[in-house]
């Protein structure tokens, strides 16, 4: 009876085994299915990405030709979907209406309580491509405008700025927004994956555990630190103001957004890639000033310390120099995420046991009930 040796946050725990990603800290490197992270950035297009996580390997011509007819082919939504969409709150987080639309779309979907894995590859691929045009169906919806439909010809990044803006933008940033998505698509055992396999390990299908894994991304110590960080650069404002603004929050020990991370403790190997593309970004937008924020945050995070930025950090003024709104920044997030997610759920699905650790009990010791009428 005494206390084993608990560890809070499940730090450092292998919790089962895994095929899909491989994160190494001691190398600061990410690999899907074997394949630097890096290297899948500048070779691959993120469809390409999809189908390495869903299938092992990556495709051939005809196989991602296949696999991107089929995602254009499923974007649209129901008009039911499109309607209750309409009548979400127009405050809500964006984070609210997809994890909700998604759930709506579970109990549309033809195949709901079909667990197999042929129907729940399905289904992935449903999400995959219906999560874009419900994320920007209620934007678009709570700021007054109609939806956009879904653009079959397009990819699915080109797309996404479709649904969101009514025109695609520039190669340059659809290129930056596609490695971002191929950056964002996998992690092994975050916490809304982690969320995602403990639902789908109860016998529960993929859109029960998405809805799930769309709520634990939303948290500002997960994919809700992307917003955040927009929001720490906004209030920074302008670069001179940046050291004495990080002080005072270190003074007070509080938490510098976008900063950290529980596995990587030396870098976080998508950072490189991505503040390259969010530099780019800058230079086509002609707006330097966020970058140079960040690079004195960076700076002064490690010196002051020795903390280093996570993709967030970068992600972030990327966004918003493509020109989303900052409520935007998480709901891309799992645009990509559903990737991984879907590939967690498929592999739990296949080597199955119930997810049901233990906890040591420290509340008082048993009692007897006192009946309700001698209560005083
Ligand atoms: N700002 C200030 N101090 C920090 C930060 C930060 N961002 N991150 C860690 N620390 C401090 C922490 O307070 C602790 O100090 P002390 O030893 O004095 O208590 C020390 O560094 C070590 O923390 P840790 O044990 O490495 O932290 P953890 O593994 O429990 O937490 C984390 C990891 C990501 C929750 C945390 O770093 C954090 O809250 N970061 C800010 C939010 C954020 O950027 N989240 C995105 C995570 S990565 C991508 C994603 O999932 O979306």
């Amino acid at each position: 009876t005494t206390q084993p040796e608990i560890r809070k946050g499940l730090v450092g725990v292998y919790a089962d085994v895994s095929a899909i990603s491989k994160v190494m800290p001691e190398t600061n490197s990410l690999t899907y299915r074997g394949y630097a992270v890096q290297d899948l950035c500048e070779n691959c297009c993120f469809e390409e990405v999809a189908y390495l996580l869903w299938n092992g390997e990556l495709p051939t011509r005809a196989q991602l030709d296949a696999f991107r007819r089929e995602e254009a082919a499923n974007r649209a939504l129901s008009p039911r979907l499109l309607k209750a969409i309409e009548g979400f709150p127009h405050d809500a987080h964006p984070m609210d209406a997809i994890r909700t639309a998604v759930s709506l779309m579970g109990m549309e979907d033809p195949e709901v309580a079909d667990v197999s894995e042929a129907a729940t590859r399905r289904k992935a691929m449903r999400l995959l491509a219906k999560i874009p045009t419900a994320i920007a169906a209620a934007h678009r919806f709570a700021k007054g405008l109609a939806p956009v439909a879904p653009d079959p010809g397009l990819s699915f990044s080109e797309n996404f700025f479709h649904v969101v803006f009514g025109k695609v933008p520039q190669p340059e940033v659809v290129k930056a927004f596609d490695v971002s998505l191929i950056l964002y698509a996998e992690h092994t055992f975050n916490a809304s994956t982690f969320t995602a396999r403990t639902i789908a390990s109860t016998g529960a299908d993929i859109h029960a555990a998405i809805t799930g894994a769309i709520g634990a991304l939303k948290g500002p110590l997960h994919g809700g630190a992307n917003e955040a960080v927009m929001h720490m650069l906004e209030e920074i404002g302008e670069p001179e103001n940046a050291v004495a603004w990080l002080e005072g929050r270190l003074d007070h020990r509080a938490l510098v957004m976008g900063f950290g991370h529980r596995v990587y403790k030396s870098g976080d190997s998508r950072v490189p890639t991505m503040t390259k593309y969010a530099e780019r970004m800058a230079e086509v937008v002609g707006d330097r000033r966020w970058m140079e924020i960040s690079r004195i945050l960076a700076a002064e995070m490690l010196r002051r310390k020795n903390i280093h930025p996570n993709l967030d950090f970068p992600a972030g003024p990327a966004y918003y120099l493509m020109g989303f709104e900052i409520p935007l920044f998480t709901p891309i997030f799992v645009a990509s995420r559903i990737t991984g997610w879907a590939a967690h759920v498929l592999e739990q699905m296949a080597d199955n046991r119930l997810i049901r650790p233990l906890s040591w009990y420290t509340g008082v010791e048993q009692r007897p009930v006192v009946p309700l009428a001698q209560r005083g």
